[in-house]
């Protein structure tokens, strides 16, 4: 039986993410979310150059293309949706700037240890991959003193969610303790845990946290086209998207 995340991320392929990817990855700057909030204002990455990174739920592998594009040494892209990474090859094709894919979950990568500088996962592992398992990995995968950046819909954002692809509403819609696995019917399961939970596992699995940057819509943002799970109005008042930025301890010689 299909995974129900893969299956919805073979839908989302074929009614958006596959038209949209050649125009992604032409991008030049590293822009964050659904605002398209640029990495020069928000310096949630490490310095690029040189590194070699793992993205956790690549997709269609716009954002590893930036990080390439900005000085990667080398760009390793894990998904487990097979329609996904058939874009993302299509367009390392027509790019080649030399991105290596691996079908994979977050929770299972098979990739060897501590076999890179940076994890990042830009809307991937960071809400479809169960944390207890997808962070671990992460941190299996990083050499020591490496980073992981990830950016993920705000826990506010999923209190005031009333439903799957209903805006956000200015009231708590939803109990805050207990909250970690959200099944929808049409988006799969996605994984959303409150701020003290993400400090314990981080901190259990060996990270220090470096950052916590809350994205606020720009004056001039609108409601995004696709993503109607919150409007701009609501984005600038309220953080609807998070970027988390930790480091992996060295051990102490
Ligand atoms: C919003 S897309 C990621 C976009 C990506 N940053 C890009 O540059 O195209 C989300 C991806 O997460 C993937 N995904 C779903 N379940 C996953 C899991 N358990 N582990 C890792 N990735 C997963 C989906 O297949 C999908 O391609």
């Amino acid at each position: 039986m299909t995974d129900p995340t893969v299956a919805a991320w073979t839908r989302e392929n074929e009614r958006y993410t596959d038209a949209r990817a050649e125009q992604a990855w032409a991008a030049d700057e590293i822009t964050w979310g659904i605002w398209n909030v640029p990495e020069s204002e928000l310096h949630a990455l490490p310095d690029l150059a040189g590194k070699e990174i793992v993205e956790l739920g690549c997709g269609t592998a716009y954002f590893g293309a930036w990080l390439k594009k900005a000085g990667a040494a080398r760009v390793v892209g894990v998904d487990p949706t097979p329609a996904q990474l058939e874009t993302a090859r299509r367009c390392e094709k027509h790019f080649g700037l030399g991105l290596e894919f691996v079908e994979a979950f977050g929770e299972d990568v098979p990739l060897p240890d501590a076999s890179f500088d940076l994890a990042v996962s830009e809307y991937g592992a960071s809400i479809w991959a169960d944390p207890y398992r997808w962070i671990p990995e992460a941190a299996r995968l990083l050499r020591p003193g490496g980073e992981l950046v990830f950016l993920r819909n705000s826990t506010l954002v999923i209190l005031c969610s009333p439903d799957e692809d209903v805006a956000a509403v200015e009231t708590l819609q939803r109990p805050q303790f207990g909250m970690h696995r959200f099944s929808w019917p049409d988006q799969g399961v996605e994984y959303h845990l409150p701020h003290g939970e993400w400090i314990r596992l981080l901190r259990a699995n060996g990270f220090e946290i470096l950052d916590l940057i809350e994205i606020q819509a720009p004056a001039a943002a609108a409601t995004h086209e696709h993503y109607g799970y919150v409007t701009a109005d609501w984005g600038r008042k309220w953080p609807a998207e998070e970027i988390w930025r930790a480091r992996l301890h060295r051990p102490s010689s």
